[in-house]
């Protein structure tokens, strides 16, 4: 048994913030953060929308395009860094919304690899038969959650929110399937742990989990060692796309289209200068979206279908690297 993307969806959303929106804010110039992020825009939600909104939109958009009710699923799986509570997950209400009630719905925390973690995970519940159709999302709303002061400026300009979603179904006969995923990935390594994160609020915080200290201290916004993220990134995604193609006796030169997270135009560059491959094979969507961590992936998958880049019968390798230190790929024919 296999499994195949049976359908795609994305959503962002309208309000669109330019570089020059930015650099009043933040004490940056719109040319810093083309240039050394290559993100010339990204939406951000207004008002009251949720994360669990935004999936929401994703989910439904990759329904219809897979022909699946919200009554052939079974499971729900959302990747997120930015709930819309801090319990019960985001999955469970996105499944409120969709009407799905009494199948499992489980949130994915592995930040910028969470669709990949999730991804993996609803392939292997396919593989060994206990789900036949899996809706797997990655949703995010950073905007609320950023810094907008000189202080956090160079996390800030990189964040976008956004959503994209796959439904996957089991292929009973992969030998006869000209669509399938062919395997998924997955590492972490804690050591990097702090390299990018947010202390507050936790458990793991003296007395209560949040003070008015911590906000004070601006302990609740997340914090990055840039540098060190990023050269980990350039190390870790070729070594992570090489072993999905040994995995399956494919070369670099057989794949259609890389698909890497959106974490900085440089990084997928730099990965591209290192797999020695055209940086026209990778699609990316960092320009417009910015960084929008868990939604990277299935986003920039669904634009490339959209804009009929991506057709069917395509080899796609995937391949991210996030907070944690995480990070993972995966080879699929699309
Ligand atoms: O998906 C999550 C994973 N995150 C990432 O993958 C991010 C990886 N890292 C990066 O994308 C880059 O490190 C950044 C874009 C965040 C920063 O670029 P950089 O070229 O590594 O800059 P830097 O951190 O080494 O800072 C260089 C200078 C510093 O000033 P001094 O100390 O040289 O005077 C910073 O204060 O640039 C300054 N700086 C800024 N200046 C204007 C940092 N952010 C900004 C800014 N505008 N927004």
């Amino acid at each position: 048994m296999r499994s195949r993307i049976a359908g795609t969806g994305s959503f962002t959303p309208e309000r669109v913030v330019s570089n020059d929106d930015l650099a009043v804010l933040l004490d940056t110039t719109a040319d810093w953060i083309e240039n050394r992020s290559g993100i010339s825009e990204r939406r951000w939600v207004t008002g009251r929308t949720t994360t669990s909104d935004l999936a929401y939109e994703a989910a439904v958009r990759a329904m219809s395009d897979a022909a699946a009710t919200a009554g052939d699923l079974d499971m729900i799986l959302l990747a997120t860094i930015s709930p819309d509570h801090d319990f019960p997950g985001t999955a469970c209400f996105l499944q409120d919304k969709l009407g799905a009630p009494g199948i499992p719905a489980i949130d994915v925390r592995q930040q910028c690899s969470g669709f990949m973690y999730a991804l993996s995970m609803a392939d292997l519940y396919i593989r060994t038969g206990q789900a036949a159709t899996v809706l797997v999302v990655g949703a995010e709303i950073h905007s609320k959650g950023l810094d907008i002061s000189p202080t956090g400026r160079d996390i800030s300009i990189l964040f976008g929110d956004g959503a994209g979603a796959f439904v996957l179904r089991a292929v009973d006969d992969p030998s006869d399937a000209d669509s399938q995923i062919y395997s998924t990935h997955i590492h972490s390594d804690g050591s990097g742990a702090k390299a990018l994160w947010a202390e507050a609020p936790g458990q793991a915080r003296p007395g209560h989990r949040i003070t008015v200290d911590d906000i004070e201290a601006g302990r609740h916004f997340p914090v990055m060692d840039g540098r060190r993220i990023f050269m980990n990134a350039v190390k870790r995604m070729p070594e992570s796309i090489h072993e999905a193609l040994d995995a399956n006796g494919a070369k670099l030169d057989e794949v259609d289209w890389f698909f890497f997270h959106q974490a900085n135009l440089r990084i997928n560059e730099a990965v591209a200068r290192r797999l020695d491959i055209d940086g026209s094979r990778v699609f990316n969507t960092i320009q417009r979206f910015g960084n929008t961590t868990a939604a990277t992936i299935p986003l920039g998958i669904d634009t490339a279908v959209r804009e009929n880049q991506l057709v069917r019968g395509q080899l796609v390798a995937l391949s991210t690297f996030g907070a944690g230190y995480t990070w993972g790929s995966s080879l699929i024919r699309f």
